[in-house]
Formats: C-alpha cells, sequence, structure tokens
C-alpha cells in the first residue's frame, strides 16, 4: 500500500441554496439543499501520507503554488479530522488542482475539501461509503457533502453528524441541464461564505426563508423529476433572491451584488418575456450570475453574455459524475 491516492471531484451549483448553521462546529445547516454537481468545473487532489515520517509538517499546493500556512489553515485543519478519525498522526503531502479559476463564482470549497475527503481516506485505506465521507467532506465546507455525489443530489440537514449528509437523487444523464457562470468579477470575496453562514442568524429575514424553503425543495424535488424547466426555475431565483436578502440585512451586511450582477438580471428577465428564452438565474455568495436552462439554448445565452460589456468571461457546465479515481498522481 502507497498511502497515496488521487481523485477528480466536481464542484456543485445549488438550487436551493445553503445559507446559515444552527450548529457551527459540525456545520449542521439551517435548511436541506438541492444541487447538481458540475462535469466541466472540478478539483483533482492528489493525498500523500507521509508514513516514513520525512516531512515535519503538512505541505500543501494549490494550483502548483505552496500554500502560507494561513491559507493552509482550513485544509490543515480538515487533515486533522481525517488523521483523528484514523487514529494517525502523518503529515500529509497535498496537492490540489482546478480546472476553474478561483474566484470565478464555482465553488472551489465544495469539490475541493469533497476531493481532499475521498483522497484522503482513501490513502488512509479507510474503506468507509460515500454517505459517511459526506457527513466528513460537510465539516469542511457544508457544499462538500454534495458533491461526493453526481447529477442532482440534496443534502438532508439532519440534527446530528452523522445525520447530515447528502444523497443522490437523480444520476447525471437525468436531465442535461446547463450551468452558464458570467463572471463579472474575478476578484476575491472579502467576506468568505464560513464566516457569511455564522451572520446569517442576524438577519431578520432568516425566519421568513426558513419557513417557506421546505416547499420550495417540494417543488424543486418535483420540477426535477418531471425535467420541469418552467416550474424549476422561477423558484431557483426565488430561493437566491431570498438568500441574498438574508445577506443584504446580516449585521453587518453582506452586499455581494456589483452593477454587472444587476445587469445581467434584468438581461435574463428580458430575454424570457421579449423573446421566450426559458433562463433562469442562481447566485452564490459572490456577484457572478450562474444562468442554468437546458442544453438546447445553451449556444443562444453563451453568444447573449459574450456581447455584454459587464461580462468578463462565460463558463458553461453540464450535470457530472460523483468522484473518480485517477492513478496518475499530482507532484
Ligand atoms: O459550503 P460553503 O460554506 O462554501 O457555502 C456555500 C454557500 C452557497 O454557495 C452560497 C450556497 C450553496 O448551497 O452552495
Amino acid at each position: 500500500m502507497t498511502h497515496t491516492a488521487t481523485f477528480r471531484v466536481g464542484s456543485n451549483i445549488a438550487f436551493i441554496k445553503y445559507w446559515g448553521v444552527s450548529d457551527a462546529t459540525l456545520n449542521i445547516p439551517l435548511n436541506n439543499s438541492i444541487s447538481m454537481t458540475l462535469a466541466d468545473a472540478h478539483t483533482t487532489t492528489t493525498v500523500a501520507w507521509d508514513v516514513d515520517g520525512r516531512l515535519s509538517a503538512d505541505s500543501i499546493t494549490l494550483d502548483g503554488e505552496e500554500l502560507s500556512p494561513a491559507r493552509a489553515r482550513r485544509i490543515v485543519d480538515h487533515l486533522d479530522r481525517l488523521r483523528a478519525l484514523a487514529g494517525v498522526n502523518y503529515c500529509a503531502q497535498v496537492a490540489s488542482w482546478n480546472n476553474f479559476p478561483t474566484a470565478s463564482g464555482i465553488a472551489s470549497s465544495a469539490s475541493g475539501f469533497a476531493a481532499l475527503t475521498v483522497a484522503g481516506c482513501t490513502a488512509l485505506g479507510l474503506d468507509w461509503d460515500t454517505t459517511r465521507l459526506s457527513a466528513i467532506a460537510r465539516r469542511g465546507s457544508g457544499s462538500a457533502s454534495r458533491s461526493l455525489f453526481g447529477g442532482f443530489v440534496e443534502w438532508n440537514k439532519g440534527s446530528r453528524d452523522e445525520e447530515s449528509v447528502a444523497h443522490q437523487i437523480h444520476p447525471a444523464d437525468h436531465w442535461d441541464l446547463r450551468d452558464i457562470v458570467a463572471v463579472v468579477s474575478a476578484e476575491e470575496k472579502k467576506v468568505s461564505s464560513a464566516n457569511g453562514h455564522l451572520l446569517a442568524l442576524t438577519s431578520p429575514l432568516v425566519e421568513a426563508r426558513s419557513i417557506r424553503v421546505t416547499g420550495w425543495l417540494d417543488e424543486v424535488r418535483e420540477a426535477l423529476a418531471e425535467r420541469d424547466i418552467a416550474r424549476l426555475g422561477p423558484i431557483i431565483e426565488l430561493d437566491a433572491l431570498t438568500m441574498h436578502s438574508v445577506m443584504m440585512t446580516s449585521q453587518p451586511s453582506l452586499l455581494y451584488w456589483q452593477p454587472g450582477t444587476m445587469a445581467i438580471l434584468h438581461a435574463v428577465g428580458r430575454w424570457r418575456a421579449e423573446d421566450g428564452l426559458p433562463v433562469y438565474f442562481t447566485i452564490d455568495a459572490g456577484p457572478n450570475v450562474h444562468l442554468i436552462c437546458e442544453a438546447d439554448i445553451a449556444p443562444e445565452i453563451e453568444s447573449r453574455l459574450a456581447q455584454m460589456s459587464e461580462v468578463e468571461s462565460v463558463i458553461t457546465s453540464r450535470p457530472g459524475p460523483g468522484p473518480q479515481r485517477i492513478d496518475e498522481h499530482l507532484s
């Protein structure tokens, strides 16, 4: 046994969002969330455990650059969780590579912590099922719990550590949707989602969202089952707008939008109303807008976005599989 493993894991885009925690230590969310795992935006991670004791500390590189101790902190904390679960104290050499730009509005923490979990556990020889890995990944980043599964995925909030896990609702080939990210700013966000989750409960609107989200989850499950974009779209827009209302009314306020964000929201409304294009938006913790549509109109949406002066770049992804083991290791 080499104590080394490499996995490629897709990021995901949530249709019903996770925002806010009831237990910050365990990352137990305020509500269930539903997402689509992405085929074309992924992280590849190699974890090599130093069983011979050559390293004096963990060594972590991201996209070829060694991370400073401050930037490596969350990853080292996660390696500590894996060490504690396995009852070992080896240092690790971690190399990770994203095929999409960081701060592009695609969640690198989702694919990153999912890949770190599955590669790290596999390299330790821990033969745990995907549900257990989902619970472990959740501790690194909540949305990572969903990237352990391919296709369309729901994370049950649960109330205990082992209950707060994701599962697949439909495989990736169930529905040929597209997530088209319109990048309006590639600047790194000032408040991380990890800190944002702690602020959610300070918003006077958080309770209103919690009450309604149960019904929206039912709607999204049904729209996915029926592959009904006209039913899915309005709910994902409502949920994203409500989550951003919670963010904006937190104390301190989190205002992630830029003028370009608003320009795209207006454009999407026009394309639907005036041109009959069934395209809908969702927005994560940043200014970039994810446009969701079926595959047949994706080229038209991409070319319209490319003509907008507010849009810096466009990244499109299809629904993707769960973690893929790779034989070649990153160094
Ligand atoms: O997993 P985190 O802590 O990066 O939080 C993700 C939060 C959102 O992307 C805004 C919503 C979601 O459910 O993915």
